[in-house]
């Protein structure tokens, strides 16, 4: 048992989520249900926060990790600037922030609505992925008579070392642009007018090691240097996100000696650096409960089936990601190897394989651990399920951050 979660562990034989009892919530709310601990949400915000509090930066939080309006209320209150990376994440933050001056704008895809929605915002800056994007936001920037600051997302061409569907940071991938493309933008960002105040890039997600940051941080500063001689002096360094956690067995990227290394680059030049990390802030923080419906043999095969599935936490399905599961009660004795796989009509609707487990009979509770990242975030309603409700434990109490939802939900808004 590995417990990524610092406020998950047995009290008296039952799994708890900081005070309060996780059979108790599966009692209350049903299974499936996602439950998150404000507590370590707050300690692995402020973890990072310390790492880079004695130099200029800015954390935002990577909003597609965990969109909910509470929990990005709490990062706000926290301190939290955002990324966002759709007109839908913009809207949420500046529902609970009341603005968008801490927001960078990342995607490959931003539309004129999203572009004009981010404008009217004022949002701090534009991670700028193309040369259509940057004529697209000059133009609407002067329609709308608003001022546009943008950063280049250039793509470093660096190995991020990860899951090939997360890693992003290479020519062959299609996000930002190459280094001698980004100073022809920059240049006619420049006579355009527009506020070219930043560089940005991201070289995907759950990175272990910290040298890839640091040979992309290089890459950008350098190109920084360039741009000033040429008379462009930015003040943003967006290194963005991707620090990577224990799932399993990894070791975790060191954050502090990330930031030690980033401060020592830093030093004596005029840049503010800004990160976007989402999973090192919500992943074990959150966790879904789940029931077990049956348990069947097949021959030299037991699976474990259980009431959620894919559409809820698709990460094994789609990376074949570890997710550890617990039951909620302690002391089963001996364990058995089984699948535990969910109820949807797929071969790949599976939370483990040949996993080394407690012999869990029907009806008993599952906890699957790590599940506070791209988890809700991720879900949706195929096979018409609908979507599980999310709960947020603060010490003792307990807030239902977002209802189950109904069957009469999923089929309301459709036309006969
Ligand atoms: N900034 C940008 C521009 C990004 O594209 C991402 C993630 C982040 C920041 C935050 O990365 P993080 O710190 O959370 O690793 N669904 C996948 C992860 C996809 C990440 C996409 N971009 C998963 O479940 O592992």
């Amino acid at each position: 048992m590995k417990f990524s979660n610092p406020h998950v562990e047995y009290r008296s034989g039952e799994l708890c989520c900081e005070e309060v009892s996780l059979t108790a919530l599966a009692a209350r709310f049903g299974t499936p249900v996602y439950v998150y601990s404000q507590a370590t949400i707050l300690q692995n915000f402020r973890c990072l926060a310390d790492c880079l509090a004695s130099f200029s930066s800015l954390l935002c939080y990577s909003v597609k990790a965990n969109s909910n309006l509470s929990i990005l209320k709490l990062l706000g209150d926290a301190g939290a600037g955002f990324d966002v990376v759709s007109g839908g994440e913009l809207a949420r933050v500046v529902k609970v922030q009341g603005n968008a001056s801490r927001v960078v704008y990342s995607g490959v895809g931003k539309t004129q609505a999203e572009i004009d929605a981010a404008l009217e915002a004022g949002i701090l800056m534009f991670n700028v992925e193309s040369a259509g994007e940057l004529e697209l936001i000059r133009s609407r920037a002067h329609t709308l008579g608003r001022q546009a600051r943008i950063a280049i997302r250039v793509n470093p061409d660096v190995e991020a070392e990860t899951h090939p569907y997360i890693s992003t940071g290479q020519t062959i991938h299609k996000f930002g642009v190459p280094k001698e493309e980004a100073v022809s933008l920059y240049r006619s960002a420049k006579q355009a007018g527009l506020d070219a105040c930043g560089i940005a890039c991201h070289i995907g997600s759950q990175i272990l090691n910290a040298e890839p940051f640091f040979k992309a941080f290089d890459e950008i500063k350098s190109l920084a240097g360039d741009l000033e001689t040429e008379g462009v002096a930015l003040r943003f360094l967006d290194l963005g996100g991707g620090f990577g956690i224990r799932y399993d067995n990894e070791q975790p990227l060191d954050f502090s000696r990330l930031a030690r290394g980033l401060e020592a680059r830093l030093r004596g030049s005029p840049y503010r650096l800004i990160v976007e990390p989402g999973r090192s802030i919500v992943a074990n923080s959150g966790l879904l409960l789940t029931r077990v419906l049956y348990v069947k043999g097949g021959p030299g095969k037991v699976f474990v089936v259980v009431d959620s599935g894919m559409n809820d936490l698709v990460r094994p399905a789609l990376y074949g990601s570890f997710h550890e599961i617990l039951p909620l009660r302690a002391g089963l004795n001996g364990t058995v190897r089984a699948d535990v796989v969910g109820p949807i009509c797929e071969t790949g609707d599976f939370f483990a394989r040949d996993r080394e487990m407690p012999p869990v009979r029907e009806g008993d509770l599952l906890a699957l651990l790590t599940a506070g990242a791209y988890g809700y975030s991720l879900a949706s309603n195929y096979n018409s399920r609908p979507r599980a409700p999310e709960v947020l434990v603060h010490g003792k109490s307990v807030k239902l951050i977002r209802p189950r939802e109904t069957i009469e939900d999923l089929i309301r808004p459709e036309v006969l």
